[in-house]
């Protein structure tokens, strides 16, 4: 139940971050923090970088959400070995795009690496996609059937 619930959590959450990935892209706002990993003014958003702050923001969430389905995943005795692979793959993508990630500040936005950052962004929303399938396909915890 857990499994499903967190795997959830994490692809409607990670789905969310690709879109603001997509407006940060659009709107031309990817070095209105220039600084990494925290923004001017460190935890505290301001107006002027507030969509690059809450990419960010949700970037470090997805990747602790991530992190901990992995850890369920590989802990659960009913997980598929395919689950506990795409979860660990997952596991890789999201600290890979997350360095990638700053890579692309210092490297003040080349195409090859913003295309790259799009590239295994796919990869992960892959990777999470197949964990949540293989959640939802696992039987449910069979009830403790106790003896008089
Ligand atoms: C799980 C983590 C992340 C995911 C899934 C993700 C995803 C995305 C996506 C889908 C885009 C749009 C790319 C495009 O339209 O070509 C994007 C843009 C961007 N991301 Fe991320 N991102 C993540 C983490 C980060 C982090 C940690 C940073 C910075 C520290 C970052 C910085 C940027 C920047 C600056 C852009 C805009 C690039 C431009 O202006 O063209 N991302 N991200």
């Amino acid at each position: 139940m857990i499994l499903k619930a967190l795997s959830f959590a994490t692809l409607a959450v990670l789905f969310s971050l690709i879109f603001i990935g997509g407006y940060v892209s659009a709107s031309g706002v990817g070095l209105s923090c220039p600084d990494w990993p925290l923004c001017p003014q460190g935890l505290i958003p301001h107006e002027d970088f507030i969509i690059e702050y809450i990419h960010r923001s949700v970037a470090a969430t997805t990747g602790l959400l991530v992190i901990a389905t992995a850890v369920f995943a590989i802990k659960s005795k009913d997980a598929p070995r395919a689950m506990k692979v795409a979860s660990l793959i997952a596991t890789a993508a999201v600290i890979g795009q997350i360095v990638l990630g700053a890579v692309v500040i210092v490297e003040r936005l080349h195409a090859v690496l913003v295309t790259a950052h799009l590239g295994l962004g796919l990869v992960l929303f892959s990777m999470v996609l197949m964990t949540v399938a293989f959640a939802f396909r696992m039987p449910a915890t069979k009830a403790i059937m106790v003896k008089d």
